[in-house]
């Protein structure tokens, strides 16, 4: 998400005449967007903006530094208190008031500006994308909502997105069509509770809620091959979206539902809104709708109070539930969450021990999926050079894992049937050469 909303803000820099610069040393101004999510994420931006200060800023004088997104939304003129050195503090509800501020920065009728105000309509203005590259991209994110009503106690998203507020099906079916007429293939729809989107603008219809509403008419547009959305919440997962994925060719299986905790203690202390039998229920449902399903959740070890055996309740879920990957963090104490207040604060060290354990359980599922993958045949959309070596390509199946192979240019933006010849980690190899052949 904060990746699109900075790619946004680019390119509405650009449509005002800035260009995109190779490197820090030669920019006009440096953006900095922020997560808040885990501590060491405001940490890593705060080192970042004051080491900027001290060696580029040193080399060009009149450099504008700036934070935007969650990290200056939550500390708003406190930033500006603490660092000297920033010009811009610009909150979530106000991307696309930057280049009017850094209009005023550079030409001196403002010194120091800090916007961190709540803006109605402002989950409209997530709406441009960039053309970096002479070639057209292959995949696209596109926003769908803004803000987030759940307040699950561990999290600051409520606090720094604000209250949830969706865009129209016109507005996001503009964009994808528009996306698709570009070239582009793939859409992945953005939120951070997609399945909450429009619930209290759109009826359900015919059954079927606000979110799959959407997804049928991104589905109608020609050109576009591939639909994906992140994130969904478990409690969103109805019947008319299980069922979506069996009834839409276009929406890949693949799934990132975040559980968060396999104990029913620690989901309710975290305001989840279920119990690990739903969520279990849920997925099995998905399974039984898609085999071939991808799912990968989001899991935090030490919440407060989180005992050993509420732990080993994880870990048997985990076992159980065999996710395609996970993506594990430490309990992270938030500013003004409920939780951050909590009593049974876990030391640093139990984090860490319980990750570590995780990590070897997930590990282990996650590779022996991999694993499965050699000699299957399976679909990929060629997106562009492999990052850890351009002379290959590289693409993703529909269930979202990484497929490296040697290719052409004229294989880029194509759907390809290649086999799965060896894996590495958290990669699949392919051969396009040996299709078919058996
Ligand atoms: N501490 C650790 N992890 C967190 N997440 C959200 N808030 C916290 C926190 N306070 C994780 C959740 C969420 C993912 C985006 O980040 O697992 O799904």
């Amino acid at each position: 998400m904060n990746e699109r909303d900075s790619e946004a803000v680019a390119a509405q820099l650009v449509a005002e005449g800035h260009s995109i610069t190779e490197s820090e040393s030669v920019a006009d101004v440096i953006l900095l967007n922020t997560c808040s999510v885990r501590d060491n994420a405001e940490q890593k931006a705060i080192g970042k903006m004051e080491n900027l200060a001290a060696e580029v800023r040193k080399l060009r004088p009149e450099l504008v530094l700036g934070f935007m997104g969650c990290m200056a939304q939550s500390r708003g003129a406190e930033l500006l208190k603490q660092m000297p050195q920033v010009d811009l503090v610009i909150g979530t509800q106000k991307f696309h008031r930057t280049p009017e501020y850094l209009r005023e920065i550079i030409s001196g009728s403002r010194k120091r500006i800090v916007d961190v105000a709540e803006e109605e309509g402002s989950q409209s203005t997530i709406k441009d994308h960039l053309s970096v590259s002479a070639e057209p991209a292959v995949t696209a994110f596109v926003s769908i909502m803004q803000g987030c009503n759940q307040y699950c106690t561990f999290c600051i998203v409520p606090y720094t997105r604000g209250q949830e507020r969706s865009r129209s099906i016109e507005e996001v079916v503009a964009e994808c069509r528009e996306l698709a007429e570009r070239g582009v293939k793939e859409i992945t729809l953005l939120g951070q509770i997609v399945t909450s989107y429009g619930k209290r603008e759109i009826p359900v219809r015919d059954g079927r809620s606000a979110f799959v509403q959407l997804l049928d008419a991104v589905h109608e547009i020609p050109g576009l091959e591939r639909i994906r959305f992140t994130s969904p919440h478990p409690k969103g997962y109805g019947d008319d979206l299980v069922e979506a994925y069996g009834r839409l060719p276009k929406l890949c299986e693949c799934a990132h539902i975040p559980v968060q905790s396999g104990s029913n203690r620690i989901l309710k202390l975290m305001h989840r809104g279920y119990t690990r039998e739903r969520f279990v229920a849920i997925i099995e449902k998905l399974r039984a709708v898609c085999p071939q399903i991808g799912i990968t959740t989001d899991i935090i070890v030490g919440f407060p109070g989180e005992t050993e055996a509420d732990f080993e309740e994880t870990l048997s879920l985990v076992r159980e539930m065999q996710f395609d990957n996970a993506y594990a963090f430490k309990y992270s104490q938030r500013r003004d969450t409920p939780a951050a207040a909590m009593p049974g604060q876990l030391s640093e060290e139990v984090k860490e021990a319980r990750l570590n354990r995780l990590l070897i359980e997930v590990n282990r599922v996650v590779a022996e999926k991999y694993e499965a993958f050699v000699g299957r045949q399976t679909q990929i959309l060629v997106e562009g050079p492999s990052k850890k070596n351009p002379a290959r390509l590289s693409g993703r199946t529909r269930c979202n894992k990484i497929v490296v192979f040697e290719g052409t240019d004229r294989h880029l933006g194509q759907l390809m049937d290649l086999k799965i010849t060896r894996t590495g980690s958290f990669t699949l190899y392919g051969d396009p050469a040996i299709v078919n052949m058996d």
